[in-house]
This record gives structure tokens, C-alpha cells and sequence, in this order.
């Protein structure tokens, strides 16, 4: 069965663990991996707005030795007139993966049935996989060792980054809290499925409503914008209730002395964080968006690896 990345829980956590120490490796020795060489083409379609994940797909297939091929959806008939599944079947016979930034989680669950080729979620309306791996990544270089780090999230706890830091964390063996009002709380499902991986690895998942419980003592602390795209109608609704939430940097006090700060980008300043967080000391941000390249390049070397799709990838 060909392996895809559709959610951060399709990863072991044994394999989330070896596609982070094979990211630390390809970081140190940027071109020392060129399975794609040939070369061969790798599709990465966009139906959303995009800048660090359309540039370090695209730096990052370069660098394996292949050839990215951006895709609009809004010039493409994906979207349109043809199904993820036709749409799959016409790409796996020219392309040695498919990475894909949708709304629907179920499109990117039909394009993967449908394909012999791996299907990468680049963000979705639930997870964002991806950027989740150059999250654990970046945590560790500062932080030393994921297993038992307390990590806490503040604000749209239904958004597709809080999804994502539930299942990636617990599978690293964290700890996570999860800040949100009582209308914005983790899908049920997420939380089953977060608290089941958790059982696994010593990790755990706390929802919380009061931001200052989840802040305490915490190491690694996140948030995201309150306007995800496609909730751009919600915006004011969302800024008043989503409120309470900003990181500030009283939100910041409360963490360990050592806590670091994370954010996804883009970042709405004075909304979800204020400027003296997010360009102060403790954040590690530009850090963070860097190791999108080296994560996904790891991403892909494991994937092509798992499935035998690259005949000149190395053992
Ligand atoms: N963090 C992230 O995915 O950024 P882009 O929307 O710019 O790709
Ligand atoms: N939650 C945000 C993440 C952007 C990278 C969104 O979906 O717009």
C-alpha cells in the first residue's frame, strides 16, 4: 500500500522520529540527498494562498535533484470539471508525488485512494502536516528532546494547526494544552484520536478554557491567526471572541523562563500576539519557517523511500 502524509497521525512515532533525524541530516548537508535526480517531477497544487510552502517545496524538490511543477487550481481543471481521483490517475503516470494545499480533507483522501503515487497534505481545512514536522524539528534544536516538553496553543482550537499540534505532538511523546473559548474547542474526533496516540507514546492532551492554566510552566508556546483562510466572514466575530486568547507577553511570563514562541505565519500582529512576542527574544519564528525546506525535503526522501517510487534514492 503506497504511504501517503494526509494527517500528522499517519506517522508512527517511530517514523515521525526518523524523518526528523533524516531532516537534522539533509540541514547540516543540504544536497547530499538527490533521490529525484534524473530528473523527476514532483506536482504541487495549490486551491489556497501560499508563501512558505509554495517556496520550500519548491526550493526543497530542486535541491533533491528534481523539478517542481506549481499547479493553480484556478488554471487547472481540479476544482473544475474533474474529480481528485481522475485528476490522481492522470498525474501518477508523469509525477513521483503529488503534494496538494486544499480545503476538504476528503479530496485529499480520494486523491490518495486513488493514486499509487504518495499525496502530501500541504494544509487542509482540518491539518497541516507538514509544517507540523518543521514544528517538532525546530523545537528540538532548541529545546533538546520532544518526549515529556509541555507545549500549549492558544486560540481556534477547530482550526487546522491546533488539530495538527494535538495529533504531532502526543506522537513525539508531548504534552499539549489546547486554550480556546467553549465554541471553539477541538473536534471530538481529533481529541479521541490525539488521546488514543497519547495512551501510546506518555504524551497527554488538556483542553483548556482559561489561557493562563495553560500557560504555567510551559516550554514551547503557539498560536495561530484567528482568520484561517476561507473563515475570512467570520473575521469579526472571531477577533471579539477569540480575544482572551492573544499571546502577550504576559502570556509569556507565565511559561518557563526558558519557553520558546512558534507561529505558523503569517501572523496578524497585535491579534493573535503581540509584536514585542513574536519579534522578541523567545521566538524562534524565522527558524521555524526555514525548517518547511528541511522537513519536507526529509518528507519526501522517507516517502519515496517507503514506497519505491525512485528507483535511484538512497538505502
Ligand atoms: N505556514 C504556512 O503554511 O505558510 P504559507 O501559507 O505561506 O504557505
Ligand atoms: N490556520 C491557518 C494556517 C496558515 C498557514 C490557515 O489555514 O489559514
Amino acid at each position: 500500500m503506497t504511504r501517503h502524509l494526509l494527517r500528522d497521525d499517519d506517522l508512527t512515532p517511530a517514523e515521525q522520529a526518523e524523518i526528523l533525524d533524516l531532516a537534522l541530516e539533509l540541514k547540516a548537508d543540504r544536497w547530499s540527498l538527490r533521490p529525484l535526480a534524473g530528473p523527476q517531477t514532483v506536482a504541487v497544487i495549490f486551491d489556497k494562498s501560499s508563501t512558505r510552502t509554495r517556496v520550500s517545496f519548491a526550493v526543497g524538490i530542486a535541491d533533491l535533484g528534481g523539478i517542481p511543477l506549481i499547479i493553480s487550481t484556478a488554471n487547472s481543471q481540479l476544482g473544475g470539471k474533474e474529480t481528485p481521483a481522475d485528476t490522481a490517475r492522470v498525474m501518477e503516470r508523469q509525477v513521483a508525488a503529488i503534494v496538494w494545499r486544499t480545503y476538504a480533507q476528503a479530496g485529499l483522501e480520494e486523491m490518495a485512494r486513488g493514486t499509487r503515487v504518495p499525496v502530501v497534505n500541504a494544509l487542509s481545512d482540518d491539518f497541516h502536516p507538514c509544517q507540523l514536522l518543521a514544528d517538532l524539528l525546530t523545537i528540538r534544536e532548541h529545546k533538546g528532546e520532544l518526549k515529556g516538553l509541555t507545549l500549549a496553543f492558544f486560540g481556534d482550537g477547530r482550526s487546522n494547526m491546533a488539530h495538527s499540534y494535538m495529533l504531532a505532538c502526543v506522537t513525539a511523546g508531548m504534552h499539549v494544552r489546547v486554550a480556546a473559548p467553549e465554541n471553539y474547542t477541538p473536534r471530538a474526533d481529533v481529541v479521541a484520536d490525539a488521546e488514543r496516540r497519547a495512551a501510546e507514546t506518555g504524551g497527554s492532551l488538556t483542553l483548556f478554557t482559561d489561557g493562563d492554566q495553560a500557560a504555567a510552566g510551559a516550554d514551547v508556546i503557539v498560536t495561530d491567526t484567528w482568520v484561517s483562510m476561507g473563515k475570512e466572514e467570520e473575521k469579526l466575530e472571531r477577533i471579539r471572541d477569540l480575544g482572551a486568547y492573544k499571546v502577550t507577553p504576559d502570556t509569556m511570563s507565565q511559561a518557563d523562563r526558558d519557553a520558546i514562541f512558534i507561529h505558523c505565519l503569517p501572523a496578524d500582529r497585535g491579534y493573535e500576539v503581540d509584536a514585542a512576542v513574536i519579534d522578541g527574544p523567545q521566538s524562534v519564528v524565522w527558524d521555524e519557517a526555514e525548517n518547511r525546506l528541511h522537513a519536507q525535503k526529509a518528507l519526501l526522501v522517507w516517502l519515496l523511500r517507503q514506497n519505491g517510487t525512485a528507483a535511484q534514492v538512497a538505502a
